[in-house]
């Protein structure tokens, strides 16, 4: 376990169609209450007793998190966890043109942003209608002027939706500095309609952008590590693709996730998590939830992108993404 995947909220201003579909998620849909959440001290606490069992990477996903209020107050928290090496984010953007100075103080160091499509009927037909190329574009803009690093974008391949804009997404990408990862679309969460049709397999994706741009393998940048990473010959940086449908890498998988309201879960694609909130607020010690933690780790058989079938696995019951934020 070296890797802990923090949700912050199960809210989000856009409605992805693979994610929080609008149909589903309408005004009257009932979020988490705040006080249902974890709240900022009590995350810090945990972080600690993380680290002490071997994390070192932070990410804070949602939902949304920036649809988090103040969210920066919890990256200074997490900033001042000892082992802390590295906290990133991902997000959809559209809150950074007001946000990315502060994240940047706090102490943020790398910011993810997920971007389907350039073009703006692409990106409303995976994305929703509540934002626009323009406002995420804004928002990366934001981060880069904040002095983030180079941005990492996601985009999640859909084939028939988006796949013919890849190559436009890699064109912008390369010149503007960023480091694009094409996502193989998945069956995360049971309500975004996922079949094998709709995957286009990363040797495909590479071969395309390969086509426009010519590209050559790179070694992994660390041990788990869930994209294949290709540069550019011409030295225009470089791109990766996360194969999880066609190459998955459950056997390196060091990731533990924990949801906004403090159920802990081994598997992205798991049907059930282990309260920490719970123990937590009834007072355990530091020792107490260490051991519930490890225990939990400790029996983890997970591996379900290496059992995927689409007969198999269709009707077990999963996670959504927007309550474990990827
Ligand atoms: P860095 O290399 O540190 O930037 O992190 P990362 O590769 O974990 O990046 P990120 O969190 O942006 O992951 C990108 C996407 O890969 C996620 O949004 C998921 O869609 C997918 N992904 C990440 N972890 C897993 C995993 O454990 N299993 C599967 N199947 N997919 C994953
Ligand atoms: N398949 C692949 N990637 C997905 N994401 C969300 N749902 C899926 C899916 N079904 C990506 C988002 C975001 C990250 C958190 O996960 O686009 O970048
Ligand atoms: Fe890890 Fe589960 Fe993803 Fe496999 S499917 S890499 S076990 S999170």
């Amino acid at each position: 376990m070296r890797d802990l995947r923090i949700s912050v909220t199960d809210r989000c201003n856009f409605r992805c169609t693979y994610c929080m579909p609008a149909e589903v998620f309408g005004e009257r849909y009932e979020f988490l209450h705040h006080n249902e959440l974890l709240r900022f001290e009590e995350l810090t606490r945990l972080a600690s007793i993380f680290s002490g069992l071997g994390v070192s990477k932070l990410r804070i996903t949602g939902g949304e998190p920036l649809m988090r209020k103040q969210l920066e107050k919890l990256i200074v928290l997490l900033r001042q966890v000892p082992g802390v090496e590295d906290i990133a984010m991902t997000t959809n953007a559209y809150f950074l043109p007001g946000k990315a100075a502060a994240l940047r103080a706090a102490g943020l160091d790398r910011i993810t942003v997920s971007l389907d499509s350039l073009d703006p009927a692409v990106f409303h037909a995976m994305n929703g209608t509540k934002g626009t190329v323009e406002d995420v574009l804004k928002g990366i803009a934001a981060a880069q002027a904040a002095g983030f690093g180079p941005i990492k974008i996601n985009t999640v391949v859909k084939r028939g939706v988006n796949d013919h804009t890849l190559v436009e997404m890699a064109r912008y990408c390369r010149e503007h500095g960023h480091i694009l990862r094409f996502i193989e679309f998945m069956d995360v969460g049971t309500r975004n309609g996922w079949s094998m049709e709709h995957v286009v397999p990363a040797q495909e994706i590479m071969a395309r952008i390969d086509a426009a741009f010519p590209l050559e393998p790179l070694p992994n940048n660390y041990y788990g590590e869930t994209a294949l990473r290709y540069r550019y010959q011409d030295g225009a940086g470089e791109i990766g693709i996360i194969a999880s449908v066609t190459q998955p890498f459950c056997g390196s998988c060091t990731r533990m996730r924990i949801s906004a309201q403090g159920m802990i879960y081994t598997c992205l694609f798991a049907a059930q998590g282990v309260s920490l909130r719970d123990p937590l607020r009834a007072g355990a010690s530091d020792g107490e939830l260490e051991q519930l933690i490890t225990r939990t780790w400790g029996l983890r058989v997970d591996r379900y992108s290496e059992e995927r079938t689409e007969e198999a696995t269709a009707a077990r019951d999963r996670i959504e993404m927007y309550y474990i934020g990827g």
